[in-house]
C-alpha cells in the first residue's frame, strides 16, 4: 500500500531521518510506513485499537523496516514511552477522534515524552462549512456515540484551536500547510462513518438506535460521496 501524498508532503520539510518517532494514533499505519521510508532511526506507532495494531504491524512484516518499528496497543492518555525520549511526534487523522478532555491529555503525553529540539505535527481536517452534505452524517454518528459513551466520536479543530493549545503547552508554532482543499469524502469513508454510528447506535436503547442506525446508512447511500472541506497540518517545535 502506498504512503499517502498528504504524509509525505506533511513530512516533507521535516527531519525525520534518524529519529526516534512517535506515530501517535497508528491507525492503518499510512503515517508508520511514511516515516520508516523516510529513514527514522526508530518508530513508535501507538493505537488503542487491536486491529489497527495488527494492521499496521502487519504493513511491515516482510520487510526489513519492521527491526525500526515498535507497534504498542496502548492509550496515548497514559503512555509508557520514558520522558524526554522522541524526537518527532506526528499525529495524522487523530485529533478529530479525541473529545477535548482527551485532546489535552494527549497533549500533555506529547510534552512529556519529547525531548529537547523534538518536532510535532500535527494534521487534521477544518470544520467542515454549514452546507456540507457530510455534516448531516457525522452529526448522527456524534448523536449515536453521546448517547453510547457520554462523548462525540468526532470533533472538527480549527487549525488555530490546535495551534493554541500547543503553543500554550510549551511548543514554538513553525508553519502551517494545506494538504487537501477540498478533502475527498469518499464513498468508502462515509460507509465507514456509518459503521461507527451503527455501532454506538446497537448501544441506544429502545427504537432510537434502530433509528439512528437507519439515518446513517440512508445518508451515507444518499450523499454517496462528496469532496468538502480542508485538511490542514500544522508543524511545532520544541526549544533545543
Ligand atoms: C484516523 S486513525 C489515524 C491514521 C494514522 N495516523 C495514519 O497515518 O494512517 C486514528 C487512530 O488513533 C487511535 N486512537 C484514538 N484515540 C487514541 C488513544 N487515546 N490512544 C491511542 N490511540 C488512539 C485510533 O485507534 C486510530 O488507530
Amino acid at each position: 500500500m502506498a504512503v499517502p501524498s498528504t504524509v509525505t508532503a506533511a513530512l516533507a520539510d521535516r527531519p525525520v531521518e534518524g529519529r526516534r518517532c512517535l506515530e501517535a494514533g497508528a491507525g492503518v499505519g499510512n503515517t508508520t510506513a511514511g516515516l520508516l521510508d523516510a529513514g527514522a532511526e526508530r518508530v513508535y506507532a501507538v493505537t488503542n485499537d487491536r486491529e489497527h495494531a495488527r494492521t499496521t504491524r502487519e504493513r511491515v512484516a516482510d520487510d526489513t523496516r519492521s527491526d525500526r518499528l515498535a507497534v504498542l496497543d496502548a492509550d496515548l492518555r497514559t503512555l509508557a514511552l520514558s520522558d524526554d525520549s522522541i524526537d518527532l511526534i506526528t499525529a495524522h487523522g487523530l485529533c478529530n477522534v479525541l473529545d477535548p478532555a482527551a485532546l489535552s491529555a494527549v497533549a500533555a503525553t506529547f510534552r512529556r515524552v519529547a525531548a529537547p529540539g523534538c518536532h510535532l505535527v500535527i494534521d487534521d481536517y477544518a470544520p467542515l462549512p454549514e452546507t456540507a452534505a457530510v455534516r448531516e452524517l457525522f452529526a448522527v454518528e456524534n448523536a449515536a456515540s453521546e448517547l453510547a459513551t457520554g462523548g462525540p466520536a468526532l470533533t472538527f479543530y480549527p487549525p488555530d484551536a490546535l495551534r493554541r493549545c500547543f503553543v500554550g503547552g510549551g511548543w514554538s508554532f513553525d508553519r502551517e500547510r494545506t494538504l487537501l482543499d477540498p478533502v475527498p469524502w469518499t464513498g468508502a469513508h462515509l460507509s465507514a462513518h456509518a459503521d461507527v454510528a451503527r455501532d454506538h447506535a446497537a448501544a441506544c436503547p429502545g427504537d432510537l438506535g434502530d433509528r439512528l442506525a437507519a439515518r446513517a446508512d440512508r445518508l451515507a447511500t444518499e450523499i454517496g460521496s462528496e469532496s468538502v472541506g480542508r485538511m490542514y497540518s500544522l508543524a511545532f517545535r520544541l526549544p533545543a
